[in-house]
């Protein structure tokens, strides 16, 4: 497939919808401004990450990613991942399709956990992999079933991409599938990708298993600045693996993308690691206090509305009853600007044609969802529902 055969669909909606009032669908946590991140350095006492910011070079960076920038990302995993094993990249959609494209060959099989963010799959096609998706179901809270996977297995199979937590339900893979996913891909030689650029917004910090990059050799996990931390104008994304083969590929791939990072972007991000406890409890709160508004409305409207309470991330994924398909009520929200994500974003099979996806990390949410109650209070009746 060639590169512009499918264009990434969120983006050319939000291409045509970039200053509408409701951003409803809006996944990445509030985003921090430049100012409260220096005052949040200066009160952590990283007076040294202040300086190399105001006194940086505006030459090349080092490809891959810094080093001080790579050291600072271990922080985030286990002893099994240091710099060596981190590959930064513009942004975590640039890593993903990068990776992608470096490990897969024509004639190579992979297995793609759906509904899934796009650019997921996207990257299996361009590199003209061949594909299983295996769906995840409302059926059993969006839980990745391992014996659906096994079945899929071919003696080609190369590679399973997923993303946990997920996008767009918000659930989490439980620590004990995970371990069987792991000792599956072990067994039959596959890789796993594991996009976690949701990682840290657990609702309970018990609740995080592992990375997988911690778990196994055969594990790739995706981070980003964008979706804990706000911090997504950074661009900077990263790729964890123990195994240093492939990180060896990733760099090549990097190097024939881009030249460097931004060196600023790259201290910006070190700054926000240093106080990414503080950053993720603010971002947590906001997350909790936006649940439990939306938790009120949907137990209010729940004749029209089925609502799978997330365990996180900042997105979930709600079912309409009523008597449009969510392409049609996003279409309607539309005009009244309202953004919210309806399921051919995600190329959704028919059995989830009536979930759209709402977004709930950012302080303008309650706005949002006021605006989303009286479209729906206009509309209850006309769609055969009694008025609230
Ligand atoms: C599941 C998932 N992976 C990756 C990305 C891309 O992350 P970034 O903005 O860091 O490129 C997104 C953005 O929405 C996402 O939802």
């Amino acid at each position: 497939m060639h590169l512009l055969d499918s264009p990434i669909r969120s983006e050319e909606l939000l291409v045509k919808t970039f200053g509408i009032k409701h951003r409803f669908y809006a996944s990445s946590s509030e985003p921090l401004s430049h100012k409260e991140l220096i005052e949040l350095a200066e009160k952590h006492g990283d007076r040294d990450l202040i300086d190399l910011y105001n006194d940086h070079s505006l030459g090349y960076a080092e490809n891959s990613g810094s080093l001080d920038l790579r050291t600072e990302l271990a922080t985030l995993y286990g002893p099994e991942i240091d710099a060596d094993n981190i590959v930064v990249f513009p942004g975590a959609q640039t890593g993903m399709t990068l990776t992608t494209l470096s490990l897969l060959r024509p004639g190579d099989h992979s297995i793609v956990i759906t509904p899934s963010y796009q650019s997921l799959e996207e990257g299996i096609k361009i590199a003209g992999s061949d594909f299983t998706r295996v769906t995840l179901s409302p059926k059993n809270n969006w839980q990745v079933d391992v014996a659906a996977i096994e079945a899929a297995i071919r003696g080609n199979t190369k590679y399973i991409v997923f993303n946990d937590p997920h996008n767009p339900s918000g659930s989490l893979m439980s620590a004990q599938t995970k371990k069987e996913l792991v000792e599956l891909a072990e067994r039959h030689n596959i890789l796993l990708f594991s996009d976690e650029v949701y990682r840290l917004l657990e609702l309970a910090p018990k609740m995080r298993s592992a990375s997988i990059a911690e778990m196994t050799e055969n594990g790739i996990a995706l981070g980003t600045m964008a979706k804990p931390f706000g911090a997504g104008g950074t661009c900077i994304g990263w790729v964890a693996c123990q195994d240093k083969d492939i990180i060896e590929k990733l760099r090549k791939a990097q190097h024939i993308f881009a030249v460097c990072f931004a060196r600023a972007g790259e201290i910006q991000a070190m700054m926000v690691l240093r106080v990414r406890e503080s950053i993720v409890e603010k971002n947590m709160n906001i997350i909790k206090e936006n649940l439990a508004l939306l938790e009120d409305f949907f137990a209010k409207n729940g004749d029209l509305f089925e609502w799978m309470p997330p365990q996180a991330g900042g997105t979930g994924f709600v079912k309409f009853k009523g008597p449009l398909t969510s392409d049609q009520l996003a279409k309607e929200l539309l005009e009244q600007e309202i953004l919210v994500f309806p399921s051919s974003i995600f190329d959704c099979e028919d059995e989830l044609k009536q979930y759209f996806r709402i977004g709930f990390s950012r302080r303008t949410m309650p706005a949002a969802l006021d605006a989303f109650k009286e479209f729906v209070d206009e509309r209850r009746e006309s769609w055969g529902f009694p008025r609230s």
